[in-house]
């Protein structure tokens, strides 16, 4: 990859700059700032370079909609607190936007794209919306590295019209990863939580030859419940998906890896309910799993204390709510406990926002802030992000 420390003479240039700003919200407000805090070095970089900053980013997945729950706002204000700069949310629409009317006369140098998602040619990676998004710029800045597993217009398309190179961020992560994946010691422990299903389901197959144990949690392991025959009551789950997890364990099986899943949980009524532990057969049609229970939880941690390594994407519940955040924030306290002996990899914004409330971040041999990104990353894949870079 070309790295952005090659950049010179680009004092006046437009850089496009395309970041992971995706952070958790909770009611419009930033519940963890990690990704954000991750990138001023960058930003940083390119104003003292004095280059006019127009940031492109998505946050949730609004699926080419406009959602005002899903605008850019609140992370504009907290980069400019961060940078103690100027920036400005820009919310015409792209397809209208002339290059020189983003800064026009202004004394501003970061504008902020709106959410690129609300484009449907984001993720659909369109060519002509590749080149209109590049045609705002001279040079391209990739430094999201927890999206470049997404083949999307702002994160591969857009290089091929426009120089292009990659940031700070980027290039430690994809050291510190190569360097983990390296040198792994056994035996390897993966677990792997959240609310992600259909995108993350996919990948354990892929990582079954690679690991000793891969324990699934969160929201993932209702498709597992389902599929065991076991009541999930009106928790979430992906339709369609019983053959992915049929094959999931056998292929475990002949690959003399363990897969190992919930065997007791916590309930709500809704998502902002008081918990309540439960075995499988007393779930009622009205309970929503929302967290591991204690046996669980117990299991969970003996498999860590025999494991070298641990790598950990993705909540075990709905840490949003402190009643069900139990789980996480345990795991968290468990591995972070065992530093001397275990060297753990944690990814993702949500396992990092719980890591960063538990203030353990550095008990961590790794913390990254990409999650999918993480998994595909382990599994071997060439991301598109990093392919388009090189
Ligand atoms: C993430 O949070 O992992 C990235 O921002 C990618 O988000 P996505 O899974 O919605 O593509």
């Amino acid at each position: 990859m070309k790295s952005i420390e090659k950049l010179k003479n680009i004092e006046g240039k437009k850089v496009l700059l395309r970041l992971d700003l995706n952070v958790p919200l909770l009611k419009g407000e930033i519940v963890d700032t990690t990704r954000i805090d991750k990138v001023i070095p960058t930003l940083n970089f390119l104003v003292e370079k004095k280059a006019k900053v127009i940031i492109i980013s998505h946050i949730g997945r609004p699926k080419g909609k406009i959602v005002k729950e899903l605008s850019l706002k609140p992370i504009t204000l907290s980069i400019k607190e961060k940078i103690k700069k100027d920036v400005f949310l820009l919310t015409k629409n792209i397809f209208e936007l002339d290059p020189k009317e983003i800064f026009g006369n202004s004394n501003y140098n970061i504008a902020l794209l709106e959410n690129i998602r609300f484009y449907p040619e984001e993720e659909s990676n369109d060519n002509e919306f590749s080149k209109k998004l590049a045609s705002l710029g001279e040079i391209y800045v990739n430094d999201a590295f927890s999206c470049s597993h997404r083949d999307h217009a702002s994160v591969s398309k857009i290089t091929k019209f426009i120089p292009s190179y990659s940031g700070f961020q980027i290039n430690t992560e994809v050291n510190a990863l190569n360097k983990i994946t390296s040198e792994i010691k056994k035996p390897v422990t993966c677990i792997i939580g959240g609310s992600k299903i259909s995108s993350k389901i996919k990948v354990i197959k892929n990582l079954i030859p690679k690991f000793d144990n891969i324990i699934i949690v969160g929201a993932m392991a209702n498709n597992i419940f389902k599929y065991k025959g076991l009541k999930i009551g009106k928790s979430i789950y992906e339709k369609n998906f019983d053959n992915i997890v049929k094959e999931i364990f056998s292929y475990a099986e002949t690959n003399n890896c363990k897969i190992f899943f919930p065997i007791d949980v916590k309930v709500g009524k809704k998502l902002n309910d008081i918990s309540t532990e439960k075995e499988f057969l007393e779930i009622d049609n009205d309970d929503i799993i929302l967290d591991v229970g204690s046996k669980t939880l117990k299991k969970i941690k003996d498999i860590i204390d025999n494991s070298s390594t641990i790598l950990w994407n993705g909540p075990l519940g709905y840490f949003e709510n402190v009643n069900f955040s139990i789980g996480s924030s345990e795991i968290a306290k468990h591995i972070a406990n065992k530093r001397d002996k275990i060297f753990s990899v944690a990814g993702g914004g949500d396992t990092v926002a719980v890591i960063n409330s538990l203030n353990i971040k550095d008990e961590f041999g790794f913390v990254s802030t990409a999650g999918g990104a993480f998994l595909e990353y382990l599994e071997g894949k060439v991301l598109p992000g990093i392919k388009a870079l090189n």
